[in-house]
């Protein structure tokens, strides 16, 4: 990856500047036959790449390096392995792409980046339920959400997935050794929009970081850190599916979360509880250990 600075070139002449003028206009003319959101999305495309490397001087060796990068996004990029949502994630790309889709409602829940370990399907689980399967270390959390429109009524039969990392800030697919999905499932809304399971309070990570995306950020001195959260998407009839996260409140990276996915009002408090928990609650609660509890109210917007 190239990190030197370019080669201290003399402003061009007149005739070259010139030149590079023509050749923009000739592209961007190139595609004044394509449908109407085609044309418009490809001759900006290409005049703003176009005045890109003509205000940096790009240099060909930068160039190259450029090509070489996402040559290798490609090689990396597998069935499991998505390292150009991973570049669009860090560039923030997702995130705005996000903000202008889903922040016209500004009475619903604010959305955010789906993240690359969301599997279809997560096992359906009753109410209730310890999503961590009851087997692992972490500070347990008692979720209570309940689902609403955007004038607070309950939403019922909402289809809401959870999924999360470990007190480690790994996902289950990423650890091959563990059996069968765990700290993911699928719930459904009763009539008063409500639903209930335990889990454990996740932790910070890294996103994959071992490919061109990493060494990208290394060079820039950027970390490669996300805030903990809890993933949530929620799907209901006649209204617009949520895909949206919850972040510890105090936890680590808020401030600096590396695909910028923090929005104020998904940072929630995860307060320590005095009280005796929940019935269900899973062995080590009963058994004295302490609690958390999360509480949600998300707001859907109607389906457009
Ligand atoms: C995640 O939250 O799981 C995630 C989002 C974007 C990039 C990598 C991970
Ligand atoms: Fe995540």
């Amino acid at each position: 990856m190239t990190t030197t600075a370019p080669e201290d070139r003399p402003d061009p002449p007149a005739a070259t500047v010139a030149a590079a003028e023509d050749l923009t206009a000739e592209v961007v003319a190139s595609f004044g036959q394509a449908p109407p959101r085609l044309r418009t999305l490809m001759q900006d495309l290409v005049s703003h790449l176009h005045t890109f490397v003509v205000e940096n001087d790009v240099t060909e060796d930068e160039w190259r390096a450029a090509i070489d990068f996402l040559t290798q996004a490609g090689h990396i990029t597998s069935d499991v392995r998505q390292e150009f949502i991973l570049l669009s994630d860090t560039l923030g790309v997702s995130s705005l792409v996000d903000i202008l889709t889903n922040s016209r409602t500004p009475d619903s829940t604010p959305s955010a980046v789906l993240g690359p370990f969301y599997v279809e399907g997560p096992p359906d689980m009753d109410h209730g339920t310890d999503i961590s399967g009851g087997g692992l270390a972490g500070d347990p959390v008692y979720a209570d959400f309940t689902v609403t429109d955007t004038e607070g009524r309950p939403v019922a039969d909402a289809v809401v997935d959870v999924w999360q990392a470990n007190q480690d800030g790994f996902y289950d697919v990423q650890l091959p050794e563990l059996e069968g999905p765990v700290l993911r499932g699928r719930f459904r809304s009763d009539a008063n929009g409500h639903l209930d399971f335990w889990t454990i309070l996740p932790a910070p990570y890294p996103i994959p970081d071992d490919g061109p995306v990493g060494q990208l950020l290394g060079a820039s001195r950027r970390h490669p850190m996300r805030a903990p959260h809890v993933h949530v998407m929620i799907s209901a009839p006649g209204r617009h599916r949520l895909i949206t996260q919850l972040f510890v409140e105090g936890g680590d990276y808020l401030d600096g979360d590396t695909v910028f996915g923090v929005k104020g009002p998904l940072v929630v408090p995860f307060p320590r509880q005095e009280d005796p928990p929940p019935t269900g609650a899973p062995a080590p609660v009963v058994a004295g250990a302490g609690w958390r509890r999360l509480t949600f109210t998300f707001g859907l917007a109607e389906e457009r």
